[in-house]
């Protein structure tokens, strides 16, 4: 059976339901299925390491079920896509339906990477499992010192558990965060009473311990891994999509195939802040903005994907909230304020292209987000004014921006 046509969404998540909605708030008004391999409503995922393994609150609904069914878009939850055929613009289901497509959006996100043996994090049903586990005098073994590791490291450590992080790079959140700033996150893991052993590989794990590369051992009751995410490709691969480090998108969410596209965790895109570099962000923001972008680019619209990633996270009462790229710095100035936040600026020959806070609470996000603001506009701000906590930074945002040349350097 072939049906229902208009737009098909794969993947019901912060990408793919925002998506569908955005189909609809667009004026859409043919039929949007959106198709969920997950059980149940769409959910937001930032509380599962945060409020939800607490136990100090529950799900939090992507949106209410009455807004998808107001919007009339047909949510198939529990049921994965299995097949996907671009010429014939057909989609098969795990329960052998086939859903013919005008356009189709693959917002299949991504997995954690697993490690027989330990809890992994990426789902409700994961959150619950290891939930059950994090009782007050639990030892928990955690491999891996990024978000994941980290926001569970805090979250047990609040619960009363014994903890140990292992992370195999010499620091902390070395992907995505600048150094300085880590280090900083790091304290205030060991003032919690967390074992953190940066540099320390993992051999291998054996019941009740975690064997490391340097011949010790960490007893362990509980092990959960955060050691990556990959992103979900599976089904545009064997449909012959182009894939490398996720679904390739053009600015625009484009697939190799027409009519396909792809956005979110699962798709790397060209981005025109940085000379177009092919970026595969994974964050709860950009997976948000590109459902909402891709939705417009599905009905035609052209304009290329232009927003500053940004993404946060909580560890404790620390807040740290890192926009840009930091990975393109080439020249670091630092802002320590009196409230004892720090902020973090990379540089880029003089052009501001990244920006990072950490303080308690909310107390770096409206600095960060003057920061956005000034990598949006390709701003090269004094570096002296950058480093003075005196210097108000949002009178930066009127000064001139830099000019980009056709070579990609800037004037
Ligand atoms: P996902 O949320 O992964 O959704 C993809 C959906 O597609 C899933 O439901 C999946 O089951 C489904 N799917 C996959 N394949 C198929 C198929 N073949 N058929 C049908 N369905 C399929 N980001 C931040 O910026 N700040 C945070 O504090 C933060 N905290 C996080 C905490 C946790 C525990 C996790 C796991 C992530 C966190 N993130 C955070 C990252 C953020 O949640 C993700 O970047 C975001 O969820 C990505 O959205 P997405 O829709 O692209 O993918
Ligand atoms: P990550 O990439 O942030 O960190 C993985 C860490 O594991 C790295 O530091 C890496 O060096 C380390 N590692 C890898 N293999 C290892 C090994 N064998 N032994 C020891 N260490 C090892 O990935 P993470 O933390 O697993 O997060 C997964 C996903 O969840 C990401 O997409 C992330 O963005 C998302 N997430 C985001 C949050 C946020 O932005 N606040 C919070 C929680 C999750």
């Amino acid at each position: 059976m072939t049906g229902p046509g208009g737009v098909v969404v794969v993947g019901a998540g912060e990408c793919g339901t925002g998506a569908a909605l955005a189909l609809r708030e667009e004026g859409y008004a043919e039929p949007v299925t959106l198709v969920g391999g997950e059980p149940g409503h769409p959910y937001e995922r930032p509380p599962l390491s945060k409020a939800v393994l607490s136990g100090a609150a529950g799900l939090t609904p992507l949106c209410t079920p009455e807004r998808l069914a107001d919007a009339g878009v047909t949510h198939l939850a529990g049921v994965a896509a299995t097949a996907l055929d671009v010429r014939a613009h057909e989609l098969t289901l795990a329960d052998g339906r086939v859903l013919g497509y005008e356009r189709l959006l693959l917002a299949t996100g991504a997995r954690a990477r697993p490690l027989p043996g330990a809890h992994v994090l990426r789902s409700h049903a994961d959150a619950v499992a290891l939930r059950e586990r994090l009782v007050p005098g639990t030892r928990v073994g955690i491999v891996g010192g990024g978000f994941i590791g980290l926001e569970v490291a805090a979250t047990a450590a609040g619960l009363g558990c014994a903890v140990t992080v292992v992370e195999a790079a010499p620091r902390l959140m070395g992907r995505a965060v600048p150094e300085r700033l880590a280090a900083r996150a790091a304290a205030r893991h060991t003032e919690a009473g967390v074992d953190v052993r940066c540099g320390t590989a993992v051999a291998r794990l054996e019941p009740g311990r975690i064997v490391l590369g340097d011949g010790g051992a960490v007893e362990v009751d509980v092990v959960v891994a955060g050691i990556g995410s990959a992103p979900e490709t599976a089904l545009a691969e064997a449909a012959g999509i182009a894939v490398e480090n996720g679904i390739v998108v053009d600015g625009s969410f484009a697939t190799s195939a027409p009519d396909v596209f792809a956005a979110g965790d699962c798709c790397s895109f060209p981005h025109p802040l940085y000379d177009d570099l092919r970026l595969r962000l994974e964050s709860w923001r950009a997976a948000q903005e590109q459902g909402a972008h891709a939705a417009r680019a599905l009905l035609g619209a052209a304009e290329p994907y232009a927003a500053v990633p940004w993404f946060w996270s909580d560890q404790y009462d620390l807040s740290l909230q890192v926009a840009g790229l930091p990975a393109v710095t080439t020249e670091e100035v630092v802002r320590v304020r009196p409230d004892g936040a720090e902020l973090w600026f990379g540089l880029d020959a003089g052009r501001l292209v990244a920006v990072a806070g950490i303080g308690v609470g909310t107390a770096v996000a409206k600095d960060v987000r003057i920061g956005e603001m000034l990598i949006a506009r390709r701003a090269t701000p004094d570096p002296a004014a950058l480093a003075d906590p005196g210097v108000a930074l949002k009178p930066l945002l009127r000064a001139p921006s830099a000019r980009r040349v056709r070579s990609g350097a800037i004037a």
